[in-house]
């Protein structure tokens, strides 16, 4: 759950204006949709709480991709049918990716009174202005050809104000088999870059210094003339002092231009998530991802050579539809030969109404599904150990961006290569660029020391 610390705006209506409580689950995306649900809401007189207790409104933004994620929101509901004994007057939404594709399904659940797809946000204060009169149910799960949200300024809800997310387009074009998104989230549309850049240099004025450009194919953002290397030299070219990073690139549309642009800018940051979901052609046919093991190696090859200092990561699924024993050791032996730097790492999850759901059977038992997924768990742990391993000794510029979670007296900062290093407090503050040592590292963090 996104634990909501947010630093309080003058509310738009008096004080006895209603209370918003919003939690987020899913992908980066989701998070900044919130910032968007959040600006729409204020502006229509709601004020947001720190605890659902204190609530009017609750708004869950929710996630499809796998169904767990799925399970984990309706135990989100049941929780707050409880919470309704206890308040009957509180109003529960439904907001994101499980919304878009479960529709007025979720209306038969008793608890929930409103329902919203990713495109429909603008519509939420007409939708909850009826709610709150009638008490009668709401619903808009329309998807947009056009919705980018590219005028409204996201209420950001990170304490820290250091790094913000900009979403640079919606939705995806792409079918890989086994995904949701497209069904949920529609077709890809880009955002006009100069509202992208308007609210880049508007962060930065407001003391942020890095932002997070977001879509699910960024390789593709296109808008009249403007491709995606020339955003991000744009964007990069606001201040040194601001610190760009993107996510997700797409193998089969990573370009050279852009690499040659990540080259050219100091603050544009040296990490590319690259997922790969498979080493092995047969399934990565299957998947549709429109790109082979060895074109994959290949552009692997290009980045380190365009930026020996980059890092990559990755994502993996593990037991898609047929997956042999062989087709998995492929994937292994990729992950040996690439040595990625993180991976996030999935056992498949059927989706209703992809195409793999349609046309494959999903026939790799749940056992052996979860026996390859702790293999590659435990593969990449040792990867991820001996990349860190690598930067003992070494001096990385971070940007500290808030307390470590284990003591008020170190900060955490992000490497350009986005290895979080922690490192004494003392002297220093949250935003501020912070020259460490490299002393030693565990799997997910280097340990260091500042070096005046
Ligand atoms: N647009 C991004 C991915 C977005 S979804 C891309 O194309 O790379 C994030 C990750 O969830 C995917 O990379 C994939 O590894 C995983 N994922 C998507 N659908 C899944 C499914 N049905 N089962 C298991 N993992 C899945
Ligand atoms: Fe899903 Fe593929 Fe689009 Fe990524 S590129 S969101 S995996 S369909
Ligand atoms: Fe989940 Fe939707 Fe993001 S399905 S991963 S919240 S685009």
């Amino acid at each position: 759950m996104s634990n909501i610390n947010y630093r309080s705006v003058r509310p738009l209506i008096d004080s006895a204006a209603p209370h918003l409580f919003i939690e987020t689950y899913g992908c980066q995306m989701n998070v900044n949709d919130s910032e968007v649900v959040l600006s729409i809401l204020q502006k229509a007189g709601f004020t947001l709480c720190q605890k659902p207790e204190d609530a009017a409104l609750v708004l869950i933004n929710t996630c499809a991709i796998r169904d767990n994620a799925e399970q984990r929101i309706l135990g989100r509901l049941e929780y707050y049918r409880q919470q309704k004994k206890r308040n009957p007057h509180l109003l529960v939404g439904v907001l994101g990716c499980m919304a878009e594709r479960l529709k007025d399904k979720l209306l038969e659940n008793p608890v929930v009174d409103l329902v919203a797809g990713p495109d429909a946000y603008r519509d939420l204060p007409r939708l909850v202005g009826i709610l709150g009169a009638s008490g009668e149910k709401q619903i808009n799960t329309l998807l947009s050809h056009e919705e980018t949200y590219g005028d409204i300024s996201p209420v950001r809800m990170d304490p820290n104000g250091v790094s913000a997310f900009i979403s640079i387009m919606r939705g995806c074009n792409n079918v890989c088999s086994y995904c949701v998104v497209p069904y949920t989230r529609g077709a890809e549309r880009s955002r006009d870059p100069e509202s992208i850049l308007r609210e880049a240099r508007e962060l930065f004025e407001a003391g942020y210094r890095e932002v997070v450009l977001l879509g699910q194919n960024v390789d593709s953002y296109s808008y009249g003339e403007t491709g995606f290397a020339r955003l991000l030299a744009k964007v990069a070219e606001i201040s040194p002092l601001l610190r760009v990073r993107f996510s997700t690139s797409h193998p089969k549309d990573m370009k050279d231009e852009v690499l040659l642009t990540m080259a050219a800018y100091p603050n544009i940051c040296k990490h590319i998530h690259l997922p790969v979901q498979s080493g092995s052609n047969a399934m990565l046919e299957k998947m549709r991802r429109r790109h082979t093991r060895e074109w994959y190696l290949e552009r692997v090859a290009r980045i380190r050579e365009i930026m020996p200092d980059c890092s990559i990561t990755t994502d993996v699924i593990a037991g898609f539809c047929g997956e042999t024993e062989a087709d998995f050791e492929d994937t292994l032996d990729l992950f040996r030969q690439v040595k990625f730097d993180a991976a996030f790492m999935f056992q498949y999850s059927e989706r209703p109404g992809t195409l793999a759901a349609r046309h494959y059977p999903d026939d790799v038992p749940p056992e052996v599904k979860t026996e390859r997924l702790e293999r590659i768990i435990a593969l990449q742990n040792k990867l991820s150990a001996e990349s860190n391993r690598r930067d003992v000794g070494r001096c990385f510029e971070v940007l500290a961006e808030s307390f470590s979670k284990r003591s008020q007296n170190d900060l955490m900062g992000r490497t350009s290569q986005n290895k979080a290093c922690v490192f004494p407090a003392a002297g220093h503050h949250i935003g501020e660029y912070v020259t460490v040592l490299v002393k030693d590292s565990t799997p997910a963090t280097l340990l260091c020391e500042v070096v005046e």
